[in-house]
């Protein structure tokens, strides 16, 4: 087992990673925690799959436990699911000391937080993310909430969890796109801040898609690191933080043209977005022309989607994706924030990127289509 420590003071926690996690959970939350009850909130897609799993887990270390079964899919994180979970809890006798257990992707990890967060004003709660994203992303660094008709994570706390247990096993159960799509968010920590970690990833990423176990928890653990680091420096994101970022903005106009469904998952837009950051970056002559053929070249070897062409279905056209962009949270004062890069592993926050260059970017990409 590895472990990345992220060191927030009072409240510092442990990742873990590595197989056969959930069958330890029980032993290794009792570290941390000396309750015997816990309740998990999961949903119907993996309870089937890991629910019995994490319970006879626990209950080798004589921790009794209950579970909420939620819908499965990005519905979910909202207010009345919210309600429901925190409903559930207080039903459950939650007490400030308790600690809940959110078992499952990033749906559940931000819903399960949010409630946390808010219910008795602070519980502890314990990630056990079940799908790449969720190891390398969204279980680690304190962001959760619920998403609001106005928009995606609209309203939420900053909450860091008590533990975050990455079982490698679990990949296992995804589906190959499930799985390269988490593989978006790990490629995008090599292409923001180490240069080293892209060139290994260009080696192991077909192997780790293959099923490789040891470089699966080699490019866990090293996303894990890299995303404490930052949390470390900036964990309410007042400047490195946006880092995390990197292709985001692009992604989330691209989400909400394809209605944030099927047509388009997140780590695909992520890397879409990467490619298309070092395409301006590129342009506006911070980076060499080779590295935006690097990245494309990287992803398409790894049989993802790399261009506004592998998305299905008609687009709008730049203005309006450039519109979306505006109405992503990132905006400040007006100003549009893009990740930029200096080259593959150098990417800094930019808010004065000129509109005319990035409506170019996504023309160009779109006449390829
Ligand atoms: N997913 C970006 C962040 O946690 O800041």
């Amino acid at each position: 087992m590895e472990t990345v420590h992220v060191g927030l003071g009072d409240r510092a926690y442990d990742i873990h990673i590595g197989p056969g996690l959930l069958s330890q959970a029980g032993t290794l939350i009792s570290k941390i925690s000396s309750r015997k009850r816990m309740m998990i909130v999961t949903e119907e897609n993996v309870a089937p799959l890991h629910l019995k799993t994490l319970q006879d887990g626990l209950a080798a270390a004589g921790i009794q436990s209950e579970a909420l079964i939620l819908p499965a899919g990005e519905g979910t994180k909202s207010w009345p699911y919210f309600e429901q979970t925190v409903e559930w809890l207080l039903a459950q006798k939650v007490e400030r000391k308790d600690l809940v257990i959110a078992l499952g992707g990033g749906v559940i990890g931000d819903l399960t937080g949010f409630a946390a967060a808010t219910l008795r004003r602070g519980v502890g709660f314990v990630q056990i993310p079940t799908s790449l994203l969720a190891q390398v992303d969204s279980s680690v660094g304190g962001k959760t909430g619920i998403n609001a008709p106005q928009g995606k994570n609209l309203i939420g706390a900053f909450h860091q969890p008590s533990l975050v247990l990455a079982d490698i096993d679990v990949l296992e159960t995804m589906t190959p796109r499930d799985f390269l799509s988490g593989y978006g968010e790990v490629v995008k920590y090599g292409m923001l801040g180490d240069a080293t970690f892209f060139e290994w990833l260009e080696e192991w990423g077909p192997k780790l898609a293959a099923g490789d176990q040891g470089a699966r928890i080699a490019a866990v653990k090293r996303s894990c690191e890299m995303k404490a680091d930052i949390v470390m420096r900036d964990e309410t994101e007042q400047g490195d933080r946006a880092l995390l970022n990197l292709g985001h903005t692009f992604c989330h106009a691209l989400e909400a043209a394809t209605g944030y469904g099927d047509r388009l998952l997140h780590g695909e837009g992520v890397a879409i977005g990467c490619a298309l950051a070092f395409e301006l970056s590129s342009r506006l002559g911070l980076c060499s022309q080779e590295d935006p053929s690097r990245v494309r070249a990287h992803l398409k070897a790894m049989g993802m989607k790399t261009d506004l062409s592998d998305i299905e279905g008609a687009l709008p056209d730049a203005d309006a994706l450039l519109d979306l962009m505006g109405q992503d949270k990132k905006v400040v004062d007006g100003q549009l924030r893009f990740i930029l890069a200096r080259e593959i592993g150098d990417a800094f926050v930019s808010a004065d990127v000129p509109k005319d260059a990035v409506l170019k970017v996504l023309q160009d990409a779109l006449d390829q289509c």
